[in-house]
């Protein structure tokens, strides 16, 4: 669905087609979560181009333009070299694809981990060329200085833990997190010092249940769950993974519909035609007028 602008004469008042939905606000996602339960649970995916923006966002809450598209658009081995500029790009052109969703982008490895003032330049640029709410980074205690810096001067912050991809060359690799005493106490503490700091949401990856929903209690935000819990405050999974773009998702996944398949079978005919001279028909032929 593309938005075309109907003029009308007498006002020279262009009118949007169809009509944009109000944008929800950073400040209605948080109020979600009241006195601990959030009664309907936020949705959120990932969007990385204005079509995709287009298509997903009157059935969302939220719109990630995760760093996940290093892997997705991109075909990179992880999240690690995904640049600012990469992230600005994209996340401008969700914008422009939205009407409705809060649009959250992600601040890539290496943007904003060298201190609070490295954080604010890279979150400010980010909002400044995408027009997004909001950045997303990842880690917990060790981030929320920073993400209280940011919060206090105007960029809401969601947070990231329990699996954090870009930490992939730390944790050696993307298992499950919480199943040690150890590591369920830290992700359970980084929930808190997040929330203490003032995010608006916390997404928890790839957690044990038990801790997953430990955390969700233990915070007075909204948590999104990727592989943690049901019994987190809403939910988020990469958009190509749940379409069927991919062979092999992670287990945390429901793959809702086989669009690999689709382009497959669609793209075979495709070339089948053309290779008959089936396409082009009458139909996508101009012929000279008579
Ligand atoms: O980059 C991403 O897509 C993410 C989600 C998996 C939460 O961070």
């Amino acid at each position: 669905m593309s938005t075309t602008f109907q003029l009308d004469t007498a006002t020279s008042r262009a009118t949007p087609t169809p009509a944009p939905m109000k944008r929800l606000t950073v400040p209605r996602i948080r109020s979600r979560k009241v006195d601990g339960t959030t009664q309907t649970p936020l949705v959120m995916l990932t969007a990385y181009t204005a079509r995709q923006a287009q298509l997903l966002d009157a059935h969302c809450d939220m719109l990630l333009v995760g760093d996940s598209l290093g892997q997705v658009i991109y075909g990179l081995p992880s999240t690690v070299p995904v640049t600012l500029e990469m992230m600005a790009n994209h996340g401008a052109a969700v914008v422009r694809g939205s009407y409705h969703s809060v649009v959250v982008v992600d601040m890539p490895f290496g943007s904003y981990e060298a201190s609070k003032e490295q954080a604010f330049t890279s979150a400010a640029f980010l909002l400044k060329e995408t027009g997004a709410a909001a950045v997303k980074l990842e880690g917990g205690a060790a981030m929320a200085e920073t993400a209280a810096f940011l919060n206090q001067r105007g960029i809401p912050v969601m947070g990231h833990i329990g699996l954090t991809p870009q930490a992939v060359n730390v944790l050696g690799g993307y298992m499950a997190r919480g199943r040690s005493d150890n590591e369920a106490e830290k992700i359970v503490s980084d929930a808190k010092a997040l929330d203490d700091a003032g995010v608006f949401a916390i997404v928890i990856e790839g957690v044990v249940e038990p801790i997953a929903v430990a955390a969700t209690r233990a915070v007075a935000c909204p948590t999104i769950g990727i592989g943690a819990s049901a019994q987190c405050d809403g939910q988020v999974l990469v958009t190509d993974d749940m379409l069927g773009m991919f062979e092999r998702v992670p287990r945390f996944v429901k793959k809702y519909d086989d669009i690999a398949g689709v382009i497959d079978k669609t793209v075979q005919t495709y070339a089948e035609e053309v290779r008959a001279r089936i396409f082009p028909g009458q139909d996508q032929t101009y012929q000279p007028k008579p």
